[in-house]
């Protein structure tokens, strides 16, 4: 069985989906752990509400590297295949990237490399961007830089907001994250330069 890692920091929609998904049988894994560098985080009562394993590690004042050595920590026993960043709003620091190279995906809500960063939804709105989506990529030392494993694309309306566009495009969040962890968690893909072809 393929182990994941969960890293979160807030409402843990995007983990609940995954934990769904394998409860359901459609994604054939576990989570070993939810890490949150937020100790307020819905996502660890979801974790405990689910009967999996969560560990609040508090990154407040804590320097990225600091921060990634030890998570690099809690997970070395775990023999994790794949740690998977679902609205975790801190940059990985490099021990954590070179613990586990390749290893590592993230969710963000845009079509990147359209809007890195925070606050998208709004970005492309007010960018007048016709259309936005979600990604889910490889990380990298980069902000939002990595290979692009699966992407969605979802219409902005002439009456959204920040907020209806946000929930438009979780939909489809958590539905491409599955997707690519299965892809991934298969080692059904080479990457080519930039380019994840699947195999
Ligand atoms: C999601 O929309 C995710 O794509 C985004 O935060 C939200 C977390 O929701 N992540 C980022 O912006 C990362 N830069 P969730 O906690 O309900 O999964």
């Amino acid at each position: 069985m393929k182990r994941l890692a969960i890293l979160v920091s807030g409402r843990g929609s995007n983990f609940e989906a995954i934990a769904k998904n394998i409860r359901a049988g459609a994604l054939d894994a576990e989570i070993s752990l939810v890490v949150s560098n937020n100790p307020d985080a819905k996502a660890l009562e979801t974790a405990a509400d689910m009967g999996i394993r969560s560990l609040s590690l508090p990154s407040k004042g804590m320097d990225s590297d600091v921060y990634a050595a030890r998570v690099v920590e809690a997970l070395a026993p775990l023999d994790i295949s794949l740690v998977c960043l679902a609205g975790f709003m801190r940059r990985v620091g490099k021990p954590l990237l070179d613990a586990y190279p390749m290893r590592i995906l993230n969710i963000h809500p845009s079509l990147l490399p359209a809007f890195p960063g925070l606050h998208v939804q709004q970005q492309a709105l007010d960018y007048g961007a016709k259309f936005s989506g979600c990604t889910v990529h490889f990380v990298d030392a980069g902000m939002d830089t990595g290979p692009i494993v699966k992407q969605a694309v979802v219409p902005v309306l002439d009456s959204d907001t920040a907020e209806t566009l946000a929930a438009r495009i979780l939909i489809e969040e958590h539905r491409i994250y599955t997707a690519a962890i299965r892809l991934v968690l298969a080692g059904r893909y080479r990457i080519e330069g930039r380019r994840v072809v699947e195999t």
